[in-house]
Parts: structure tokens; sequence; C-alpha cells
């Protein structure tokens, strides 16, 4: 397997560019299957999980194409509404393909996502929403098998318990082209909701936002639509991170500066010195960071719990201790073990977690344990002394595109080996 060799202790200085959003662009492919004739997704990032999300789009008998971080899928063929166990394996987010695979085909088959590193991933909101909705969903031996007996969804107002991201996707998914007013309240309100809405409406779809409530008037049929996918919030705020943990002066660019506006003041909070631009942020390290006393994860717009995990990094090596409390998933600490071996100071108890800031950390052999976890051993290995080596990328490539080019470019002592 490869690792990624990282000599820490350098500043980063300069610009990256964070690539099209992870989150915004998974949806987004499932969507395409509800729009007849060739939808057009730019800025999609060449991530694993798009890889996976192509390859179900392909299984189902869609035209898809790929070139460079321009995809296009043609469901008209398409007929096949099965996702395969190795492929829901691969992609637990795949359950979002759900309520489009069941508008399109009037059935679906596919397994349960079952647990994954921060939990377990419960999809309870997603099916009863859903069946609500006029599905008939079964459960068994780890397979859900669905249709629609009406071979439509009708529309109707569903409360979500949570402001469930997925769930609000599948929703909104299953909703336009149901028979019928769909009124959704208490969704999630995350900026990759009102991407995934944008390019559903450019396809002909009648979407109404207000806060927490979306209101959704069905239509027959969407046809296909060109859309651009909007920045990666999340890498963003990551790369800030790395900029902020290793003492440099660093410009994260083609972002959008208004979805992470709750992620920055953290940052001003450290004592670092922001640049806030119309897609560009610019961030100017102390020599040493100060502590953040308190962070809690919030749904969109308080903290995302994605970024969570890279500033506690950056705050491993602040002056003071502060506390993190994580409000979205069970088990969002699995990384903290390998911040240990570089000798941060972590206590966690649940979805708390005591951060008491040391002068430096020292480079050792650390393995991700998921995806945002595995942001947070980079940002850690950048700022710490003598080498790191980071395995187990698989989890890191499936949501940061090739980020040693990037990395490197503006500073860092990294490159990729294969054993
Ligand atoms: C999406 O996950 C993102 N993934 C996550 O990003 C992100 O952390 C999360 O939203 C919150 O913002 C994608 O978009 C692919 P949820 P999702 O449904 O949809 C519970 C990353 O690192 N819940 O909002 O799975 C659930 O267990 C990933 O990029 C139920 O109980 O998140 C969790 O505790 C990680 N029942 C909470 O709600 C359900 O039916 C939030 O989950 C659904 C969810």
């Amino acid at each position: 397997m490869s690792r990624l060799l990282i000599d820490g202790g350098y500043p980063l200085r300069g610009e990256i560019a964070v690539h099209g959003a992870k989150n915004a662009v998974l949806p987004l492919l499932a969507a395409t299957l509800l729009a007849d004739g060739e939808s057009v997704l730019h800025n999609v990032p060449p991530l694993s999980d798009v890889g996976g999300c192509l390859e179900i789009l392909t299984d189902f008998g869609c035209r898809v194409r790929q070139e460079g971080r321009t995809v296009t899928v043609c469901p008209d063929q398409a007929d096949k509404p099965v996702i395969s166990d190795r492929l829901m394996r691969r992609m637990r987010s795949s359950i979002v393909f759900l309520g489009a695979m069941m508008a399109r085909f009037g059935e679906a088959h596919l397994s349960y996502p079952g647990g994954c590193e921060l939990g377990p991933r419960p999809i309870d909101l997603h099916l009863s929403a859903l069946r609500q909705l006029g599905a008939v969903i079964t459960e068994e031996r780890g397979q859900l098998h669905a249709c629609l007996p009406d071979g439509r969804f009708h529309g109707e107002t569903v409360s979500l318990a949570f402001p469930s991201v997925g769930a609000t996707e599948n929703i909104l998914l299953a909703a336009v082209t149901a028979d019928g007013v769909t009124t959704l309240l208490n969704a999630a309100r995350e900026p990759e909701i009102s991407d995934l809405a944008a390019y559903l409406t450019a396809c002909g779809a009648h979407i109404h936002t207000d806060g927490g409530t979306i209101r959704i008037e069905g239509v027959p049929r969407l046809a296909a639509a060109e859309h651009t996918v909007i920045p990666d919030r999340i890498e963003a705020a990551t790369y800030l991170a790395a900029i902020a943990a290793t003492g440099g002066d660093g410009t994260v660019t083609a972002c959008c500066p208004q979805h992470i506006d709750t992620v920055l003041p953290l940052f001003s909070e450290m004592g670092c010195q922001l640049s806030v631009y119309a897609d560009r942020v610019r961030l100017k390290a102390p020599r040493r960071l100060k502590r953040i006393p308190y962070l809690r994860t919030m749904p969109y717009p308080g903290f995302p719990t994605d970024a969570a995990a890279p500033l506690l990094a950056a705050a491993t090596v602040a002056d003071g201790t502060g506390v993190f409390v994580e409000n979205i998933f069970e088990c969002r600490y699995k990384y903290v073990g390998e911040l240990l071996r570089m000798g941060a100071r972590i206590k966690t108890e649940g979805r708390v977690a005591v951060v008491e800031g040391v002068k430096s950390l020292s480079g050792a052999a650390v393995d991700c344990t998921d995806l945002r976890g595995g942001a947070a051993l980079v940002v850690a290995a950048l700022a710490a002394e003598g080498r790191s080596a980071i395995g187990e990328l698989q989890h890191l490539d499936r949501g940061y595109a090739d980020p040693e080019s990037g990395l490197s470019a503006i500073g860092a002592r990294i490159r990729r080996v294969d054993p």
C-alpha cells in the first residue's frame, strides 16, 4: 500500500486551489439519473468516491463519459435498478441513489450501507420519508428491495427528526417527479443541498427553499442540464488548517468563503490574520497558534463536523487547552490514537475531546482511520518535527484529490511512495 512521506516543520506559503465538492458531486451524479438526455457536470473532483458513483451509473445502463473534470451522463438506456454489494460496501453514501433509482425505474435493489469509520450509518430517516412518499421497502438479510406500487412517488408533507443531509437529498430526488406537492420540514441546509436544488431546477424541477423548509411541486419529466459543482468547503478548511498549523502565509483559491463563514472565525481566534475575497482566503498564521477554547459541531450553518478533525490537528500545537464537542456522528475520534503517536496530548470521552496544546509534535508512522481523520494526520505531520509516514491512504483519497501536488507547490516536503 502506498504511503505519504512528510518532512514537517516547513511553513506553507503560496496559493493552493480547491476542487469541486465531493459531497455535492455525489448527489448530483445520482440526480442525473432523473434527467432525460445528456447532463454535463463541470468541476468534478478526481476522487475515488466519484469513480464509485460512475461505476454505479454505468451498471444501471447509463452512458457515462469523463474527460478531465467534466462528466457527462445519459440515462436514456438505463434499465438495471441494482447496486452491487461490492459498490455499496465501497460507497456507503450510495444510499443517496435510492430515491433517484425508484423515481427512474420504479424500483431499487441494493444492500444496506452498514456501519463505517464514524459509527453506525442508520438510514431510518431515509426509509421512513420515502415510505411516506409511497415507497414499499423491504429489508431482509442486509438487502433493501424497494418499489412504487403506483409507479410514481406522491407528494406529502414530511418532517425530518434530524436535518439529515443524505435524507434531504433522497427526498428531493424522490419528490421532483412525484405526483403532487411535497413539503419537507427540518431539511438540511448545507450548501451541497442548494447545489443539488440548483441543478434539478435547471432540469425543470419546481423547488422553493425557505430556510429549513423545502417545497417541491412534482413535474412529469426532467430534461438534462449543464452544471458546475460548487467548491469543496471542507477541502478549503483543511488547507487553511495546514497553513495555520505550520505558521505559514498562504491563500486558498477557487473556494467559496461564505460556505465556511462559521469556520473562519476559529482561525482568527487562533491568532491568524485572514483576508477574505470573493473566491479565495489568505491566512497569515502567528508564530504559535492560540488555543480554540471551545468548538462544537452542528448542522449547517453551524460548524461543520467534517472540518473539526483538521482544526483539532492544528489545535494540538496551539498554546493552551481546548474542548471539541462532536454533535453529528457517534465516533468521530478514531484518528486521535494516531495523533497521540505523534506526541499530541488529547483526552476523548464519547463525543468530547480535550486537546492540550504542545510545543511541537514529532513525526511518526501513522495510519488513516477515516477520511477526515486522515486529513488531520496530514495537517499534524506538516506541523511536526521530523518525518511522518501516513498509510491506509484509501481513506484520504476518497475526499482529497492528489493533495501532495497542491501541498508541495506551497512548500510542503511531501511525496507519495509505493511500498
Ligand atoms: C453527509 O453524510 C456527508 N457525506 C458527511 O461527510 C457529513 O459529515 C454529513 O453529511 C453531515 O454534514 C456526504 O454528503 C456523502 P447525515 P450523511 O445524514 O448524509 C444520523 C465526509 O467526511 N442519521 O446528515 O450520512 C447519522 O447517523 C462525510 O465528507 C440517522 O440517524 O449525514 C448522523 O449521526 C462524513 N438516520 C447524523 O444523522 C438517518 O436516516 C447526520 O447524518 C440518517 C442519518
